[in-house]
């Protein structure tokens, strides 16, 4: 048995593995560019976040189908259950595939097909969270928080996240404020190739109530300070923090750091099929390199529920912290 968890940062996109892409370009008679998935596997050396980004959009192409969705989310449902995730919050790009002519129904209903059963099928609980893409424009944010009014039942929040760098926060004020109006949660990335000032504007401009990696704050001692004092939680991606290279080797990942100074730090996989590993492989990764015990890996459980977005099913995070404590390591 694994140590129980929350998943609290990952793409459904970057759950893709190889032989999914490969299965669904077969069934949708698209042609991806590579030979088979040894050669796709070679193409997974990024040197930061956009060449990750290049990669991972154009994989999207497979995807056409409620069915494609679905397949891909329980996929990924299948293996988080078998490394000790118990609950999900799981982000979406719907702007990838309105572009393509894929319609936000087809995306989100066939997201909910696997994660309206997941609690039966895989024992792990579930939320959705819509992601804006930063590089694209505000306006286009305003238009896709529009078509996803008619699935808002299915939608617990919202993110922002692919290219940071020259896309502040402040540009999606607007439409952070017609989501909170609408009663949505809100997150975004920041602090992962951005400044520190990001993180700054997404709780200040954006309201957001968790940061998504937030790994450079610890370049700023009062934003760290703040962020200690405020209990927001950082939900960090060790695995592709090195192999985007926000850090050289995971060894010197600020982790240890970060929870020495009280910040209230989750572990999490981000786009798993690309960068090596899904939660608990996060988990050990951490670890082993980090020489983390068994009472932090505990607290990193333990956080992960506790910035969970189950306000509105206390008793489920009660039971998920009493496992938590209850675990025995081997
Ligand atoms: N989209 C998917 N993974 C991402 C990441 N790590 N940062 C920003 N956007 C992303
Ligand atoms: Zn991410």
């Amino acid at each position: 048995m694994s140590l129980p968890k929350a998943e609290l940062h990952l793409h459904i996109e970057g759950t893709l593995e190889p032989e999914l892409a490969f299965a669904l370009a077969a069934r949708n008679g698209v042609t991806l560019p590579y030979a088979d998935t040894e050669e796709l596997r070679e193409a997974y050396r990024f040197d930061d976040l956009q060449s990750f980004l290049n990669l991972y959009y154009e994989l999207m192409a497979v995807l056409r189908t409620e069915a494609d969705f679905a397949d891909l989310a329980d996929a990924y449902l299948a293996r988080a259950a078998a490394q000790g995730v118990r609950h999900a919050e799981i982000f979406f790009d719907p702007q990838a595939h309105i572009v393509r002519g894929v319609p936000m129904g087809t995306v989100v209903e066939g997201l909910w097909r696997a994660l309206g059963r997941s609690e039966e099928t895989h024992g792990v609980s579930t939320r959705l969270i819509m992601c804006f893409l930063r590089d694209e424009s505000a306006e286009s944010a305003m238009e896709t928080l529009e078509a996803a009014k008619p699935h808002l039942d299915r939608i617990t929040g919202i993110g922002l996240d692919s290219a940071e760098v020259g896309h502040p926060p402040v540009k999606f004020r607007a439409v952070y404020e017609a989501a909170a109006a609408l009663g949505l949660r809100r997150v975004a990335h920041a602090g992962e190739e951005g400044p520190p000032a990001y993180i700054t504007e997404a709780l200040d401009i954006l309201g957001v109530e968790r940061v998504d990696h937030g790994l450079r704050c610890m370049e700023d001692p009062e934003l760290v300070e703040r962020l200690v004092r405020e209990r927001v939680p950082l939900t960090l991606c060790p695995l592709s923090n090195v192999r985007l290279r926000a850090v050289d080797v995971l060894t010197e990942h600020p982790l240890p750091a970060m929870m020495d100074a009280g910040l209230l730090c989750t572990v999490n996989s981000d786009d798993p099929a690309y960068f090596g590993g899904y939660a608990g492989d996060n988990f050990d990764a951490v670890r082993e390199a980090l020489g983390l015990d068994q009472e932090r890996l505990r607290e990193l459980a333990r956080n992960s529920f506790e910035a969970s977005f189950l306000d509105d099913d206390e008793d489920r995070r009660t039971r998920y912290l009493a496992e938590v404590e209850a675990y025995e390591f081997d």
